[in-house]
Formats: structure tokens, C-alpha cells, sequence
């Protein structure tokens, strides 16, 4: 009898361990550093940076292995045949089989000419505002953007004109074009500031952001418009999401800029990213806003954005990409500080 007590108490223990372990998985403890002490961890490292070409044949193994973006980064015909069930990878229990609906508008393979060589990933970061570096941007051979971000004369300087490739988020479609049920005019419209490139929407993560994003499709195939629709992979993101996941970054889901700038490092030669940087204070010690166009702030902790920045950071410093975060116009800068 004591003995099966003295059992039964040890089992409690070890169980009461492992939940112990579970939820330090789940919600880690862990300090992110303050604003202030990034700010004075990216003035020390400064701006010296050299590619480690090691690193980047690395990560991109790591990445080709977990996630296969070169194959598997957009719904295809050849990754998503007719009847193939596609997980919504934001869901739990929610699935489109593909139908002779949907598999006609998915394109043949991965449309793109890998590899790329200089990409630049554009961010939405505040941290863009007054930066000069849209000529720098607009130099690479191509150019991501996160989530139909505005081009507009007043922001080229900082932010560059061409884009090869934008992420749609359909709460988007749904917040700035009533879903599309309406009129797709301003829609057609407004897309035109992104020239010929490939519209990269996530139309399969949440199910109601399916039928917003086909008729996003439908919008611009039924216009004159030179766009490419490419259907983010849920299997793609949710491996993505695994990836990181593995490597400390524990937000609900990641931002569309990490699952870009992952994309990046698995299709390019080299990857500059530019306007990712979620602190309030910037190099400066001024005040940054949220984004450079606006700044209203997330409605929620959903996305885990210092962590996500630290990740980067990381690969960063091990010259596996480069991060911009301050001004690219450095001589105008110096300039403006003799003044
Ligand atoms: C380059 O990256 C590899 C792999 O991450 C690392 O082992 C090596 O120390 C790095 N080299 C330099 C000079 O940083
Ligand atoms: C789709 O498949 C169904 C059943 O197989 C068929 O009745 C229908 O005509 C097909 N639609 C098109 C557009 O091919
Ligand atoms: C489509 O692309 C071609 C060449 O890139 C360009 O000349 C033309 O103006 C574009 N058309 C539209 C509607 O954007």
C-alpha cells in the first residue's frame, strides 16, 4: 500500500513536470530586449556587414529542406492536382479540395526564373520614413513587398517604385474593397502601382478569406492587367511556420514579411530586407512610427514582431542577409548632423 502511494505520488510528479515543461514550450520565458537596448545592439554592430557565403548555402539547405519554396511556395497544378485536399494552414479542420473551379486558375509550375540574384524584401516599417532608399531598393533584380503597401509619389524616395512581387492579405480585399462584391474598378486601379508582377495571396490560410481572393483573381484576369495571381501554399506557410517555430519564434502566426524574407533566402543569391523593425524608438533615438504610410497599431500581440526581428537580426550578423534599419543615404545624413 505505501509503495503503490509512494508510485502514485511519483507519477504525479512527472506529470505534473512535463505540463510544466509543455507550457514553458508554449509561453517561454524570455526577455526581448527593450527598444533602447536594439537601438544601442545595431549602433555597436554599425554598418559594416560581409555576406557569409557559407551561412547563405546553409540556410538555404535548411530552408529547401523544411519547406521546398522553389516548388512548393505557390498552389501550382503541379504541387495541387484536381481533388487534391489543401489544409488551411490558419485553421484548425477547414480544407478546399481543389476543383475543376479552382485547379483551371492555378498556374502550371512555379513561374519564377531561379535563381533570383539580388533580392530586396520591402517591409512596411516606419523605420522607412526619410530613410533614401528607394533607389537601393529599386536596384536589386527583385523586389518583394508586404501586403499591397502604397507607392505613392510622396513615399518613392524611401520605399523605391518596382515591385516583381506583393503579398494580398484578403483582409485587405475585404477592409479597402468591400471584399470585392461590389466594384472591382478601384481595385483593378489601385493594383497598378505594382506594374507586371505576381500577386502572392494567401487564399487558403483562413477560410473566409478564400472566395475574396478568387474573385481578386477574377477581378484582374477579367481586366487588361498584367498580373500574375499565385496562390500561397498553406503547406508552404505552415512549414514555414514549424521552421521558425523551431528556431524561438513563438507569435500565433508569422508576419507575412518573415514568410517573404524566408521565401528570399530559399530562391535568392542575396537578400537585402528593408523597413523590418518593430521598436518604437529608431537609431536616432526619435520616435518611429508603425508603419511609413500610417501609424495604427495591431489590434492584438498576433504576430511575435521583436522576436521576429531578433531571428533576422541573427542572420544579420552572421551575413546570412542584410538588414537595413537605418538611413541608406548615409553622406546625407552626415550632412544633416554637421548642420
Ligand atoms: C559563416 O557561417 C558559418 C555557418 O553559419 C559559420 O560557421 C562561420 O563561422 C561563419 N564565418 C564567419 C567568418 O562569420
Ligand atoms: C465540374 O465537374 C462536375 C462533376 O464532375 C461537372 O458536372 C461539371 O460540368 C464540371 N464543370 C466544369 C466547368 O468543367
Ligand atoms: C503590360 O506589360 C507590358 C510590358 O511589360 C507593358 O508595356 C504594358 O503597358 C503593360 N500593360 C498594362 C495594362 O499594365
Amino acid at each position: 500500500m505505501v509503495s503503490l502511494r509512494c508510485h502514485r505520488s511519483k507519477y504525479i510528479w512527472a506529470t505534473l513536470g512535463v505540463l510544466a515543461l509543455l507550457w514553458l514550450y508554449i509561453f517561454p520565458v524570455y526577455r526581448i530586449p527593450s527598444d533602447k537596448e536594439m537601438v544601442e545592439e545595431v549602433l555597436r554592430q554599425g554598418q559594416t556587414w560581409s555576406r557569409n557565403q557559407t551561412a547563405v548555402e546553409l540556410y538555404r539547405k535548411l530552408l529547401t529542406d523544411c519547406c521546398n519554396p522553389k516548388r512548393m511556395f505557390a498552389v501550382t497544378k503541379e504541387n495541387s492536382p484536381l481533388g487534391k485536399v489543401l489544409w488551411y494552414d490558419g485553421e484548425f479542420y477547414h480544407y478546399h479540395t481543389v476543383t475543376n473551379e479552382t485547379y483551371p486558375i492555378f498556374v502550371q509550375d512555379t513561374p519564377l526564373q531561379l535563381p533570383l540574384k539580388r533580392c530586396s524584401v520591402v517591409g512596411n516599417g516606419g523605420v522607412l520614413k526619410h530613410s533614401g532608399c528607394g533607389n537601393e531598393i529599386d536596384r536589386a533584380d527583385f523586389i518583394m513587398r508586404c501586403n499591397l503597401p502604397p507607392l505613392s509619389k510622396d513615399y518613392t524616395d524611401d520605399v523605391g517604385t518596382k515591385t516583381h512581387l506583393v503579398s494580398a492579405n484578403p483582409s485587405i480585399i475585404e477592409k479597402s474593397f468591400q471584399n470585392l462584391l461590389w466594384s472591382r474598378k478601384s481595385f483593378v486601379e489601385s493594383m497598378k502601382a505594382y506594374g507586371s508582377s505576381y500577386i502572392y495571396i494567401p487564399a487558403f490560410s483562413m477560410k473566409p478569406g478564400t472566395d475574396p481572393s478568387l474573385r481578386a483573381y477574377h477581378a484582374l484576369a477579367d481586366s487588361s492587367s498584367n498580373q500574375t495571381v499565385l496562390f500561397a501554399n498553406p503547406d508552404f506557410l505552415k512549414n514555414v511556420g514549424i521552421f521558425w517555430k523551431n528556431h524561438g519564434v513563438h507569435g500565433k502566426r508569422l508576419s507575412t514579411g518573415l514568410f517573404l524574407v524566408s521565401l528570399a533566402l530559399g530562391l535568392c543569391e542575396e537578400v537585402t530586407a528593408y523597413g523590418f523593425w518593430p521598436f518604437s524608438v529608431g537609431l536616432d533615438e526619435r520616435p518611429v512610427s508603425h508603419h511609413y504610410y500610417d501609424n495604427i497599431l495591431p489590434s492584438s500581440r498576433f504576430h511575435a514582431m521583436p522576436e521576429e526581428f531578433l531571428q533576422l537580426w541573427h542572420l544579420h550578423k552572421s551575413g546570412t542577409l542584410r538588414m537595413r534599419v537605418g538611413s541608406c543615404a548615409k553622406e546625407r545624413m552626415e550632412l544633416k548632423r554637421e548642420k
